[in-house]
């Protein structure tokens, strides 16, 4: 094998995006492919695991074929094979999973785990080498933690939520402001025409790394309820800038403590909520503030994609984290 060139192929079902990808090095995007499933669950207001796991099935050679005419590659021309194994949605991981251990098996190429959230945090990779010691700021819909990193694949839980993750906060809130799934997005947006006249509590104001959002999450839809009572009009701007505040304003708070006391040097954010122009836009000015270099990862990589699964392949592949047939998916699994 090549040391200097290795093209990696990332699978990536662990919710409702089949998606393949090759990157080169751990760093270079050849082609991605992804089959959103977005429009089929918007009808049901959020994922429904088992039609999510039917589409997987329909999609999976379909993107795979896709990703290899676009990168003009062939399963011969791949070097190894990293995939999502968890943490997920148990029935849509198994069909990335099979996938990556038949085309280990049939083409003789060694089969690489990669854990979800080491993927988020690898999307940075795309744009940007990664310097440690780094700050992971995890923000997706299923986890809010912050992570250190001494080296690459060197993980360190600092904190995490102890309730609710900020994306599904985001999209609680969004639906009760019946803004459609995944309302994560159309809310940051509204955010940014609003004012901040709403009073909402921040929430766990410790000393601790950790965070909780459903006390926020109540918050807002006590508010709603109350107004809807008392037949009064709910400003959704102001609502969505108030709440975005609160919840961006938690995050940086614990983020500024890490950074001073964990002598970060590096600080990038991962998962979904990357995306959130507010959250953009509070982390860049405290990267200015604590004079530490900021990333985000591209716009197109910041929800599940499998160029983010094969970057983080390439770091997992280097620190001889190869997995066997007998691999497993996992509903949930420590980062480490
Ligand atoms: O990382 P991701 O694709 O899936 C998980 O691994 O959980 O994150 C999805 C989450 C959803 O909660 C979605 O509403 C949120 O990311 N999200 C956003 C934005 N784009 C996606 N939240 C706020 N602002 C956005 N622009
Ligand atoms: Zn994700």
């Amino acid at each position: 094998m090549n040391e200097k060139e290795m093209y990696i192929l990332g699978i990536e079902s662990s919710c409702d995006e089949t998606s393949f990808s090759i990157v080169k090095n751990g760093r270079e995007n050849i082609a991605t492919v992804i089959a959103s499933q977005i429009d089929i669950h918007k009808d049901y207001g959020g994922v429904v695991p088992e039609i999510a796991s039917r589409n997987h099935v329909k999609n999976i050679t379909i993107v795979l074929e896709e990703c290899l005419e676009k990168a003009n590659m062939k399963m011969e021309d791949i070097d190894a094979i990293a995939v999502t194994y968890g943490p997920g949605l148990i029935g849509s991981l198994l069909i990335g999973l099979e996938a990556a251990k038949t085309l280990s098996f049939l083409y003789h190429k060694p089969l690489i785990p990669v854990h979800h959230i080491a993927g988020h945090i690898y999307a940075n990779s795309l744009v940007k080498e990664l310097e440690f010691p780094l700050l992971a700021i995890v923000v997706s819909g299923g986890h809010t933690e912050l992570i250190k990193m001494t080296d690459h694949y060197k993980f360190k839980k600092l904190g995490g939520t102890l309730d609710d993750a900020i994306g599904e906060c985001y999209d609680k809130v969004a639906r009760v402001m019946d803004l459609s799934y995944p309302g994560g997005p159309k809310l940051d947006k509204l955010a940014t025409k609003g004012e901040t006249t709403y009073k909402l509590p921040l929430p766990l104001k410790d000393d601790s790394y950790n965070f909780s959002f459903s006390g926020l999450k109540s918050a807002v839809i006590n508010l709603v309820h109350n107004e809807e009572q008392r037949n009064r009009e709910i400003n959704k701007e102001d609502l969505a800038a108030s709440f975005q505040k609160v919840a961006v304003e938690s995050i940086i708070k614990k983020a500024r403590k890490a950074i001073k006391e964990e002598e970060i040097k590096h600080v990038i954010v991962a998962g979904g909520v990357a995306a959130s122009t507010g959250l953009r836009n509070a982390i860049t000015q405290l990267g200015e503030e604590q004079k530490v270099d900021i990333s985000f990862p591209p716009m197109k990589y910041c929800t599940d994609n499998a160029a983010m699964i094969a970057a983080a392949g390439y770091f997992a592949y280097k620190a001889g984290r190869v997995a066997d047939l007998s691999l497993n998916s996992k509903s949930s699994d420590r980062l480490s």
